[in-house]
């Protein structure tokens, strides 16, 4: 399912599940996704209280649950509690927070994943939080089928020390960086791929990682014009909230 060093061709990968559509990072964004024919989905991962990895973007729960306070603070059932849906709209009243586990066993023969390790809302919980995910990727059989990424650099040489074979992709931090090239920073983090978004993807970024063949995907892109850009671009998958605009503007582009 997923193949980084497919050089001709761009992947399209639903950022949080089909999220223009549905509520981030939700069991209904997913499905959303693979209705909408995206190649890979990507999804935030962080433990709760009780260890259990689960999918959230944000630190807080205020803004997309009805809960209050950090993540982390929460148990897993206190987090099953919650409503993740109708911030978004009331037809998705009762969505939940999904767990990793739930998501990969949704996705398993059907499609890839991004799993990104989110570490912004560290506390003393996150420790193990490579391994977990890790094992449950195993466990499911989708270790082939599985990009890891993570902005925090200690995350992506922690999962290369843990499994060589896991790809992983280092999210560029520019507090992290010291102006440091693509190919400098994939090498010292042992990384397999590039990432960033559309605004960081400078024409000397282009060409160092062509030079030096480093696999890229860019974020986040809803608007057609910066799409086919990046089609131009030769970059190896687009990160979009709206995976069936990016099919129909990739379809018209190959044409
Ligand atoms: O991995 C691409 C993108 O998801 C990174 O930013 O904040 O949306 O997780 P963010
Ligand atoms: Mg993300």
């Amino acid at each position: 399912l997923f193949q980084p060093k497919k050089k001709d061709d761009c992947i399209v990968i639903a950022h949080r599940g089909a999220s223009a559509y549905y509520p981030e990072n939700t069991m209904a964004a997913f499905r959303g996704a693979v209705a909408m024919n995206s190649d890979m989905i990507e999804l935030d991962v962080m433990l709760s209280s009780d260890g259990v990895p689960v999918v959230f973007h944000d630190a807080r729960l205020e803004e997309h649950t009805t809960g209050r306070g950090l993540l982390t603070d929460y148990s897993l059932p206190a987090l099953r509690a919650l409503d993740a849906g109708s911030w978004f709209g009331s037809p998705f009243a009762g969505s939940r927070i999904p767990t990793l586990e739930e998501v990969l066993e949704f996705a398993s023969d059907t499609i890839a994943l991004n799993i990104e390790i989110k570490t912004e809302a560290v506390s003393k919980q996150q420790g193990g939080v490579e391994e977990k995910c890790l094992e449950l990727v195993e466990a499911h059989g989708m270790k082939e089928h599985v990009l890891f990424s993570s902005f925090d650099y200690r995350a992506v040489t922690h999962l290369k020390t843990l499994d060589p074979a896991v790809p992983v992709a280092l999210l560029y931090n520019r507090s992290l960086s010291n102006g440091k090239m693509p190919s400098n920073l994939v090498a010292t983090y042992r990384a397999d791929a590039f990432n960033c978004s559309y605004r960081e993807f400078t024409k000397k970024w282009r060409k160092n990682i062509r030079e030096h063949k480093i696999p890229h995907f860019v974020y986040t892109v809803d608007r057609p014009r910066q799409m086919r850009k990046l089609l131009a671009a030769g970059v190896d998958g687009i990160f979009t909230n709206k995976p069936d605009l990016l099919q129909s503007v990739a379809a018209q582009w190959r044409a």
